[in-house]
């Protein structure tokens, strides 16, 4: 039996593409069942619409205990079992997460415990660090402090910008994410390294 992935998104939707590209391969143990954006123009509903996932818009408005409801009604109504947080910009309640304990699922860009929060690039460039990467990390009440499932690891170059940085801590991420994610849903919990 498949397990049920919703993948939340608020932009590209990049790694939410890689993820469910990766979902269509004959042994993978989950199957995409819903793209969810919480903004109606994030680019990446369309992507999910051409390759054929049910998607849905639930904008932030009336407070996050409203917005959480409604996202919970769509979840459950997809008989979600697990969701891949995925460039998804909402900081989701204690009472959410713990409404699904170790089932949600987020990719972070920087090399946790370091650098959490935001705008990590320039903030790994600001510090001269030699090396940078992602984490995908299990959602827990305490923000980028879940248990971390996977890294992948980019060299910092002398002439890098956060924008060169981006884009390299992005194509790891896309090779990670679904790695991770076939681990999990297997219930293997050992962390991987994606080294360069
Ligand atoms: C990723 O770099 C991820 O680490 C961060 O937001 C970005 C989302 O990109 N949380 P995309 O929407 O998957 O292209």
């Amino acid at each position: 039996m498949r397990r049920r992935v919703a993948v939340l998104i608020s932009g590209t939707g990049s790694n939410m593409l890689r993820l469910i590209e990766d979902m269509d391969e004959p042994d993978h143990p989950g199957k995409p069942v819903l793209v969810l954006a919480d903004r109606t123009e994030a680019a990446g509903l369309a992507k999910a619409a051409a390759s054929g996932v049910p998607q849905a818009a639930v904008p932030f408005a009336g407070g996050k205990e409203r917005f959480e409801r409604a996202l919970t009604e769509h979840l459950e109504a997809a008989g979600t079992e697990f969701i891949c947080l995925a460039g998804f910009m909402r900081i989701l309640s204690p009472a959410f997460v713990a409404a699904w304990p170790g089932r949600i699922l987020n990719i972070h860009p920087s090399l946790l415990p370091a650098f959490r929060g935001l705008d990590t690039h320039a903030r790994v460039l600001a510090a001269g660090a030699a090396v940078h990467g992602a984490t995908v990390h299990e959602v827990t009440s305490d923000l980028d402090g879940g248990p971390i499932l996977g890294q992948a690891v980019v060299e910092v170059m002398p002439d890098d910008t956060p924008e060169s940085l981006a884009e390299r801590v992005q194509a790891v991420e896309h090779r990670l994410y679904p790695a991770v994610l076939r681990r999990h849903l297997r219930g293997d919990r050992r962390p991987i390294a994606l080294l360069p």
